[in-house]
């Protein structure tokens, strides 16, 4: 019966390929893509629109889930269809931001397949350095290529709005043109492996609460200049090969199944060439996402097939369109190592990559406080205590969770640093952190965030005996977030009394006996500071620095990295100081159906500076082992026209070796335009500058760094009058400052009117929020 059956196969299987070779249908990559197109059937376009569905491998306890494709790489978020008999290959798709997502264990198979957990994005954008993000790409794009991907879901790049957006670790910046240089460096590192990108989440998705369902409600200028600005930066300079709609709805339309946004602003005015895909599982109309340019479903289910094989049947659906999705996609298979046949390995350069997200891990942290030289910390013996410093957060979890060979403690990497530590405060804490681990709920999945558990206390006289036996205190605090689920005021944002006695606590014992504390924060996302900052002699913002964290934390802390990461997000003086926090997540607020952007373009440091709203550290902010001063700056003319360049020179006067980032704001008139108070247009991050060394710089400006959005006119417009440029080395710390004049208002560029919200709401036309 069996033997039979097989023979039956084969005959088919036999006979395929005759007719294939027979009839002579068109190949992919022999024949033209439309004749290749031409000879397929409406069901087979149909399968290749949308993904191979997901399933639930669960072969470990990692408990993810596989594209449906002979289980090749396990723990990949999703593939597309194999057409083999037009020469169409199956391509893989995988996350995410901060390294390659898959399985590393796999059913009956004892090799590991682990990937290089990399600082998360906001570490990585704190470095500013977009040749060490590119760097970082690269890496990340090996591990991609030689594991069998064909395309990385990666990078995100949307809003750091509010400091309790769930997935902020996986986003750059409250700023756009730093996030969408990020995202551009990053693009361009990962696809120089001949991989794709899918740039994420295409727009306005900027919490985690009922992500699938809310709409943002937003003026067109804030659309425009914030949130679909990095976007546009990154589709310009990088050509990701695909683009990742997101869940939420915009202006009242799922961004999946919006046609304005994928394909009059995507492709209409920026050019884009790639295939845009769902994020998974989003939107309610399959046949209306198809026919935005949304061209392919994932990670792909039956009834989508059902519903637009019924929309076609009822003209509800052109055959038209689905051809140009089914193009858009075969132009991307054609790129793929799918297509080349490429022979993975299975073994990517985890070393060296190793060596690169220590180095970045180190460039990303932030020295937000130093008095009198408290770090770095020479030869001393160290008191290390928190949680954390034992149980490092390297990375979120959700899509952005990576599974690496190994986390490096901060206990580790400070004795791999040679550094002196008490050895019996680590037994307690060893203890103590396994034994709380071990009575956590067991993870049921990877959405399951992975909280920190409470801080050990520790008696005054504990304390005490602790200043008596070590010459300096180190506290790691830590904080951990993830997809699906939005931050909280109370229990992420500020520090909870365990947290707070601890610091204090420590500060007390050590100052007493004249001997310093620092707080290292192993943080996702913005936390309050103002509560404990003065207790303390320094602080490092070391982020989620990836696998190798306790060797990076060690580097800053001991001075072999001189920190030169900056602020890419305001640390504001309390939550209710955010200019969104009356809105966020929307209402109602258990499932927020709508979340009115009331601030509109007043994001982060806009808001701050324009309404002199004190903040704890301002955006741009880091200080460094070393100083520098600017020499000399020179502006090209003092009128505009078509573009301007300014020289710098910077100098590093300090006694060591260091990085600065120099920061471009620029001031406009704001006569006959609403201006936010000043707003970066350019930065550069030196080499690293011996002592006494320096480092010309120049900057251009161009028409459109001038521009706002008009809604008026539906046009990016520069208005005429003096400008201000603003060098600085934070958006409050400005070294010089130069002024040039536009005579005549320029008209940059025209643009389509879509997306406008669809009443009027006062609220969203970027007024003040608080009086200037
Ligand atoms: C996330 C995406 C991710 C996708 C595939 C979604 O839930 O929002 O960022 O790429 O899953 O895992």
């Amino acid at each position: 019966m069996k033997m039979k059956r097989m023979l039956f196969l084969s005959v088919i299987l036999l006979s395929k390929l005759v007719a294939a070779q027979d009839v002579g249908l068109p190949q992919l990559g022999k024949a033209p893509v439309k004749e290749v197109i031409a000879a397929m059937t409406t069901q087979e376009k149909i399968d290749l629109i949308r993904g191979t569905g997901m399933k639930y491998t669960a072969p470990n306890e990692q408990g993810t889930v596989a594209g449906d494709i002979d289980g090749k790489v396990p723990g990949a978020a999703g593939s597309t269809h194999a057409i083999p008999h037009l020469g169409i290959p199956a391509m893989i798709l995988a996350d995410g931001p901060a390294g390659l997502r898959i399985d590393s264990v796999r059913y009956d198979d004892c090799n590991k397949y682990y990937a290089t957990a990399f600082p998360i994005a906001t570490a990585l954008a704190s470095s500013w350095n977009t040749h060490l993000v590119q760097q970082v790409g690269q890496a990340m794009g090996n591990e991609v290529l030689e594991y069998g991907v064909d395309v990385l879901l990666a990078p995100g790049m949307n809003m750091q709005r509010n400091p309790l957006g769930g997935r902020n670790f996986e986003y750059y910046s409250e700023d756009p043109l730093l996030t969408g240089k990020m995202a551009a460096a990053m693009v361009n590192g990962i696809q120089s492996n001949g991989v794709g990108t899918s740039i994420k989440h295409f727009a306005v998705n900027d919490q985690e609460s009922n992500r699938n369902g809310v709409d943002a409600v937003l003026s067109e200028r804030a659309l425009r200049e914030i949130y679909l600005k990095p976007f546009e930066i990154a589709v310009k300079e990088a050509n990701p090969w695909t683009v990742m709609s997101s869940y939420n709805k915009v202006n009242g339309t799922f961004a999946s199944e919006n046609y304005d946004l994928l394909t009059t602003i995507l492709r209409d005015e920026w050019g884009f060439k790639g295939l845009v895909m769902t994020d998974w599982f989003a939107g309610r109309d399959y046949p209306a996402q198809v026919a935005a340019g949304n061209d392919l479903l994932m990670p792909g289910r039956t009834m989508e097939a059902r519903k637009i094989k019924s929309a076609l049947e009822d003209k509800e659906l052109t055959e038209a369109a689905l051809d140009r999705n089914v193009e858009k996609i075969l132009n991307v298979v054609l790129k793929s190592p799918a297509f080349r046949n490429y022979q993975y390995s299975n073994k990517p350069g985890l070393k060296v990559h190793a060596a690169v997200a220590r180095q970045a891990g180190a460039e990303g942290m932030v020295l937000l406080k130093n008095e009198a030289n408290a770090l770095p910390i020479k030869s001393k013996k160290i008191a290390l205590l928190g949680n954390a410093s034992y149980d490092l957060f390297v990375g979120g979890t959700g899509s952005g969770e990576v599974y690496k060979a190994y986390t490096i403690s901060l206990f580790q990497g400070l004795e791999d640093a040679g550094k002196v530590l008490d050895k019996d405060l680590e037994k307690k804490y060893e203890y103590y952190v396994s034994k709380e681990n071990a009575a956590r709920p067991k993870r049921q999945s990877v959405l399951d965030v992975i909280k920190p558990v409470d801080e050990m206390h520790l008696k005054t006289s504990e304390l005490e005996l602790l200043a008596d036996q070590n010459d300096i205190a180190l506290i790691t605090i830590g904080r951990n977030a993830g997809e699906n689920s939005d931050r909280c005021a109370e229990t992420d944002y500020y520090f909870n009394s365990l947290e707070l006695e601890l610091i204090e606590g420590t500060a007390k014992a050590f100052h007493a006996k004249g001997k310093k504390v620092i707080v290292v924060l192993n943080i996702d996302a913005v936390v309050d500071v103002t509560k404990w900052r003065d207790w303390v002699d320094g602080i490092l913002l070391a982020w989620q620095p990836g696998q190798e964290a306790g060797h990076a934390i060690a580097d800053v802390i001991s001075g072999k990295t001189n920190p030169s990461g900056h602020l890419t997000a305001s640390f504001p003086m309390h939550y209710t100081d955010v200019p969104s926090a009356g809105h966020f997540p929307g209402t109602p607020t258990e499932r927020p159906e709508e979340t009115i952007y009331n601030e509109g373009i007043y994001v982060g440091y806009r808001y701050y500076n324009s309404f002199d709203v004190p903040v704890a550290y301002e955006f741009g902010f880091g200080l460094s082992y070393t100083s520098f001063e600017l020499k000399k700056m020179k502006l090209s003319s003092n009128t505009f026209d078509d573009e301007i360049s300014l020289n710098v020179k910077l100098k590093n006067n300090g006694e060591l070796a260091g990085k600065e980032v120099v920061q471009l704001y620029l001031t406009a008139p704001g006569k006959t335009m609403d201006k936010p108070e000043s707003e970066l247009k350019a930065f550069v991050k030196t080499e690293l500058l011996e002592a006494g060394k320096s480092q010309d710089i120049q900057f251009v400006l161009k028409a459109s760094d001038l521009a706002s959005f008009d809604e008026e006119r539906t046009a990016w417009v520069a208005e005429p009058g003096t400008y201000t440029i603003q060098i600085g080395t934070s958006c409050k710390n400005i070294l010089r400052t130069a002024t040039f004049t536009l005579n005549d208002e320029i008209v940059v560029e025209k643009a389509h009117q879509v997306l406008a919200p669809k009443e009027t709401i006062d609220e969203i036309k970027h007024k003040p929020l608080a009086g200037k």
